[in-house]
């Protein structure tokens, strides 16, 4: 606000002068760098708004540290950022740095990821991640053939960070649609683990997901010949990564590899759709990225950026407006339109 005063004053006085109009500024932190999904579209958001026309402030908050955030996020209003776009590393650890936010009428819009536990967010943007996590569990129902009973398949199952509600909402999505097959006893998780504490992975962090396979494998005795593994249901790209690493260590190949889902439309994940190693993913990064910069066109000139649905996203303190973009299902025969 100060440099905003300044600048309003120094065109009083001189106002001969040409007028330098005041470049609308949004502040952007995102959760890490270390993920090839989240470095890619920090930068793809950071170009969207200053092909806009906007200026922008790019920070990552290196390895998912959450206090690190809090601090980039404290710097972004201490530098009076008109607009405040936030990729939570932790959705309920921004109470106390976006207050100034909430003093300065700073407006943020949390991006993918809801923040919770504060009024400081005005708008929310992400994609219907229930409908993401059906379409996981959709295609594995479907590619596993369980329609039809007396299926006898078997599974491991993971799940996100626990400290990010898509991680919930994802697993919830996906046992709506294979729960049904898990009662009849047609797909069997086969270590029995389904517990959040059991298959959620800190911090989504693929090292984790990579030494929760090998210990699968180890304690189920999994390999291509005597012990056959089904589906793995893996809520991203990088964890499925992880996973086809280690199936591939013990001789799982192309042919005989799970049906592993995944989500993000990483290279990686494209990658590994292309060889044959994962079924699908999910696209959502070209929606997000338009949207938020619509958002940022209409806040900018004071105006209310479109919402498409204002009842599903409560954060404790008050339920979001909310832009849902739609997921798109990616596979081997349409992941061009992610690249
Ligand atoms: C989630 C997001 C996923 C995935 C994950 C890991 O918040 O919904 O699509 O990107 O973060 O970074």
């Amino acid at each position: 606000m100060l440099k905003r005063k300044i600048a309003a004053t120094a065109v009083a006085l001189l106002c001969l002068s040409p007028l330098v109009s005041h470049a609308f500024t949004v502040g952007l932190a995102f959760p890490t760098q270390e993920d090839p999904r989240w470095y890619k579209e920090g930068f793809m958001v950071d170009k969207g708004l200053k092909d806009a026309g906007f200026k922008t402030d790019l920070y990552f908050a290196g390895e998912t540290d959450p206090v690190l955030q809090q601090r980039q996020v404290k710097r972004l209003l201490d530098d009076n950022v008109d607009l405040l776009v936030v990729a939570a590393v932790d959705g309920s650890a921004l109470t106390d740095a976006l207050k100034p936010a909430i003093e300065k009428k700073i407006p943020v819009i949390a991006y993918d990821r809801l923040i919770t536990g504060t009024e400081a967010p005005s708008y929310y943007i992400s994609v219907d991640n229930e409908m993401i996590g059906e379409l996981q569990g959709e295609y594995l129902a479907k590619a596993l053939a369980l329609g039809s009973s007396g299926q006898n398949k078997t599974i491991e199952l993971f799940q996100g960070s626990l400290d990010d509600n898509n991680a919930k909402i994802f697993f919830k999505g996906a046992m709506k649609k294979l729960r049904l097959y898990i009662d009849r006893g047609d797909l069997v998780i086969k270590s029995g683990e389904q517990k959040a504490d059991e298959i959620s992975i800190p911090g989504w962090d693929n090292e984790t997901a990579l030494k929760r396979m090998d210990s699968l494998i180890a304690k189920q005795g999994y390999n291509p010949s005597t012990q056959k593994l089904d589906a793995v249901l893996s809520p991203n790209d990088g964890i499925a990564g992880s996973i086809i690493y280690a199936l591939e260590k013990v001789g799982f190949t192309k042919g005989n590899m799970p049906v592993i889902t995944g989500c993000d439309a990483t290279q990686t994940g494209i990658e590994n759709i292309k060889k044959g190693l994962q079924g699908m993913s999910i696209y959502k990064s070209g929606e997000l990225v338009k949207g938020v910069v619509e958002m940022a066109q209409a806040i900018s000139k004071g105006e209310e950026p479109d919402y498409n649905d204002d009842f599903s996203y409560d954060n404790g303190v008050k339920v979001m407006k909310s832009l849902l973009c739609d997921p798109e299902v990616i596979d081997s025969t349409n992941y061009q339109i992610a690249q």
